[in-house]
């Protein structure tokens, strides 16, 4: 097991990263001192993991109350919120009972944002149970929910107080999810991370094999990067809206297409391909760096291109970007492999070539 601080001052937790660690709850102990906890899940991830995690507790004197909800992105809005409220005041949910979140980004953002709200703010736990989980949401604590107009639009910085990623729960995934969990580890790469990025390029096949060594690497690589960040910018008045990168065109497509059509990572893998393009033709990444990136997504079989939505409906779509500033869209964009900006002085004569050049291609 590997173990890593994010470091918040009194904010800080610790992230567990392991095979088995469910199996490992007095991990948890010292986050769980009422005797009580509540485990938000949902109908998929409660037959395969639930009951064990509540033995476990049982087993350490820890009470839990199941909390099950509907599967998918569709469902990560206030009416399932107010479902997770509902629970917890007639369990009689207290102050000091922790919300544990045992399930994908969907569970974990939802949860968390149960937790900042409930009671004006009740402890919480991530057990991430995804590979795009275990790399980006379940730590730095943005959590919230979807609204029709726009994703991820409401919502609060509220940290966890740990994060357990049991690798061997990756068991489980299916394919089409591990891949878009993959394009969240590459983003960290493009971004940041120049040797990670050669790293995938060398081994994204074991990790599409779901080698666990692989796969371990890969979360705490990731983890290590996304801790970073956070712990310099935790509120994104910065460096941290790097973490965004694609995520302008991939919310838009999200949203467009109608929640869960498209998966988030891979809105993000097709939106980062857009993001790619648009820093070439502003003269900052090289054509074969570009290449170089659609190479790694088309092995990973993401989609490298939006789907065909229209250049209008894209542009009024990422209007609703929470990066605006002065009603202008600001881009994450990058200057080479490695190394992301954001600009908000985007030349939209470029920008619309590459709405038309990257929507249903490829
Ligand atoms: P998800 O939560 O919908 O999970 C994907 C699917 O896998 C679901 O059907 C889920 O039930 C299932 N599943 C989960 N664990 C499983 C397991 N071990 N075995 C079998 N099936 C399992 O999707 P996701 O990709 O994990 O998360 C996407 C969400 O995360 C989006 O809503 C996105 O906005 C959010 N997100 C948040 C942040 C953040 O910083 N808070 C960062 C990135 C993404
Ligand atoms: N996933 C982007 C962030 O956590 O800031």
């Amino acid at each position: 097991m590997q173990k890593l601080i994010v470091g918040l001052e009194e904010r800080s937790y610790p992230i567990f990263i392991g095979s088995n660690l469910l199996g490992c709850a007095e991990l948890l102990l010292p986050y769980l001192t009422a005797g009580r906890a509540a485990v938000v899940t949902n109908t998929t991830v409660a037959p395969l993991y639930l009951e064990s995690l509540r033995a476990k507790l049982h087993d350490h004197g820890v009470e839990t109350i199941p909390v099950i909800l509907p599967d998918g992105e569709q469902y990560k809005n206030s009416e399932t919120l107010g479902a997770i409220y509902n629970a917890l005041l007639s369990s009689r949910c207290e102050r000091n009972t922790p919300l544990i979140a045992l399930g994908g980004g969907v569970i974990g953002d939802m949860t968390g944002y149960a937790a900042a709200t409930y009671l004006r703010g009740v402890p919480f736990i991530q057990i991430p149970t995804t590979l795009l989980a275990q790399v980006d949401s379940s730590v730095g604590g943005k959590t919230g929910i979807n609204h029709p107009l726009g994703k991820n639009m409401i919502g609060a910085f509220y940290q966890p107080k740990a994060v357990l990623a049991d690798i061997a729960t990756l068991d489980t995934l299916a394919d089409k999810e591990l891949r878009a969990g993959i394009a969240e580890v590459i983003k960290y790469g493009l971004i940041r991370d120049l040797p990670f990025f050669e790293w995938l390029e060398q081994n994204v096949e074991k990790l599409l094999a779901k080698d666990g060594d692989a796969l371990q690497y890969a979360v705490l690589r990731s983890c290590q990067n996304k801790s970073e960040v956070v712990a310099a910018d935790e509120r994104e008045n910065g460096e941290r809206a790097l973490l965004n990168l694609g995520h302008t065109f991939g919310h838009a497509i999200e949203t467009g297409m109608g929640y869960g059509t498209w998966l988030h990572g891979e809105a993000v893998a097709a939106g980062t391909i857009m993001a790619a393009d648009l820093s070439c033709r502003l003269g900052w990444l090289r054509k074969e760096d570009v290449e170089r990136i659609i190479c790694l997504f088309k092995r990973v079989n993401l989609p490298v291109s939006a789907p065909a939505m229209g250049v209008e409906k894209f542009m009024q779509l990422m209007g609703l970007d929470k990066k605006m500033v002065n009603g202008k869209i600001r881009f994450v964009l990058l200057k080479r492999i490695g190394c992301a900006v954001v600009s908000g002085d985007v030349d939209p004569e470029l920008l619309r070539q590459t709405l038309v050049l990257n929507s249903a291609r490829g």
